[in-house]
């Protein structure tokens, strides 16, 4: 079975790894505060906070952001339901906007419209790696007032006009679940450039308190002693050192590792671009995509339907998956948004469906992924 994806680690992160837990400092330390320092190099950011996960780093940057109970947050419905989740963990209300269909991320023209009084913030999500216009949504807050937040989970090593995604906003939130183009096992990291925004991130992730454990322990080899004070109510949203010290052998490794992803999807865009019943992936001029994952969307003279054609590709010993989920149509929030209606997020999460994309997939696996799907959809 040809997987959708697998994790690119080696004997390099596992050596890693080894050395972190026999050094004795395990959890938020040494090696995540080298984390974060690599991640501002990489990124262009002023500042990085590493959390345990892009749910929590969400979920703290909605918070640093100010929004509370009964406050509304412009996102797409079409992406991973952690999205809209950290809005509600708030109080506040996901209001859903609609997605451009060549590129899946949220259209500012919509979100617009959705603006009112109770309107506090826009969250946009960069959808399988693929930068949302975030010039566009800079002008759109700043028109409003409204602050701006990035979803960039799938988005470690993208870039929007020459820069990378990391260095455009003031919070930017990226995730290392193994499903990323970078993983820490579990992981995430917030960017910003707002030196209030970091002192006050840093403090929520770890319970409130005013001081770290590097400080204290730093402290009492001065024989000096801090005693700690709990400031406000915080989280325990910490990274390990373990996945941090694994984090910075990937992260030395994520431009090759893009590149290596981006052949191999341009390859499925220059050997799949003329089988006439299928849309592929757009990059525009000024939008660089790590191509976190590889969606095919099944116009409607397919001759599957997309579930039909999962179903077959399985038999062929090749893993699929549908496509980015819509929020408002999951239980969760279902009976809440039931008279909502997003066309083009539906028909878009309808019809799609995720391929094998990984390294290293061997030019057997490309070609026999390239072949059935020729077959399937002829
Ligand atoms: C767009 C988006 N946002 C948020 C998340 C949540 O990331 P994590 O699993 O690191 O909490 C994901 C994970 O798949 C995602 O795809």
């Amino acid at each position: 079975m040809i997987p959708i994806s697998k994790p690119y680690l080696t004997e390099d992160e596992a050596a890693s790894a080894h050395d972190t837990i026999l050094s004795g400092w395990v959890t938020q330390g040494p090696k995540v505060e080298e984390f974060e320092k690599k991640f501002c190099e990489y990124t262009g950011a002023e500042f990085a906070i590493a959390v345990s996960n892009c749910t929590t780093a969400l979920h703290l940057a909605m918070i640093v952001s100010g929004i509370g109970r009964n406050d509304e947050v412009i996102c797409p419905s079409m992406s991973y339901i952690a999205t809209a989740n950290c809005i509600r963990y708030t109080g506040a209300v996901p209001v859903f906007a609609e997605i451009n269909p060549i590129t899946y991320n949220i259209d500012a023209g919509h979100a617009e419209k959705l603006i009112n009084k109770k309107t506090k913030a826009v969250l946009i999500a960069h959808q399988i790696g693929l930068p949302a216009d975030i010039d566009a949504f800079r002008k759109l807050c700043e028109n409003h007032s409204l602050k701006l937040i990035e979803d960039a989970a799938c988005a470690a090593g993208s870039s929007y006009k020459g820069k990378k995604i990391g260095s455009h906003s003031e919070l930017v939130c990226f995730s290392f679940h193994p499903r990323k183009v970078i993983t820490t096992g579990e992981g995430g990291m917030i960017t910003t450039n707002n030196e209030d925004y970091y002192d006050r991130l840093k403090i929520l992730r770890q319970h409130g308190m005013s001081v770290n454990a590097m400080q204290r322990h730093i402290a009492e080899k001065q024989g000096k002693v801090i005693q700690e004070d709990h400031i406000e109510t915080g989280y325990n949203y910490r990274m390990t050192d373990i996945q941090a010290a694994i984090g910075i052998k990937q992260l030395k490794k994520l431009d090759w590792i893009v590149n290596e992803r981006r052949k191999i999807a341009l390859r499925y865009i220059s050997e799949l671009k003329d089988i006439n019943c299928i849309r592929l992936p757009d990059e525009e001029e000024g939008y660089f995509s790590n191509f976190q994952s590889f969606s095919i969307y099944l116009k409607e003279n397919s001759p599957l339907k997309r579930n039909e054609l999962i179903v077959k590709l399985n038999e062929n010993g090749i893993a699929s998956k549908r496509g980015i989920m819509t929020s408002h149509r999951e239980t969760a929030y279902k009976k809440e948004y039931s008279k909502i209606k997003l066309p083009i997020s539906e028909n878009t999460s309808d019809n799609s469906l995720l391929i094998p994309l990984f390294i290293p997939m061997s030019e057997e696996e490309i070609n026999f992924v390239i072949t059935t799907l020729r077959r399937l959809l002829s």
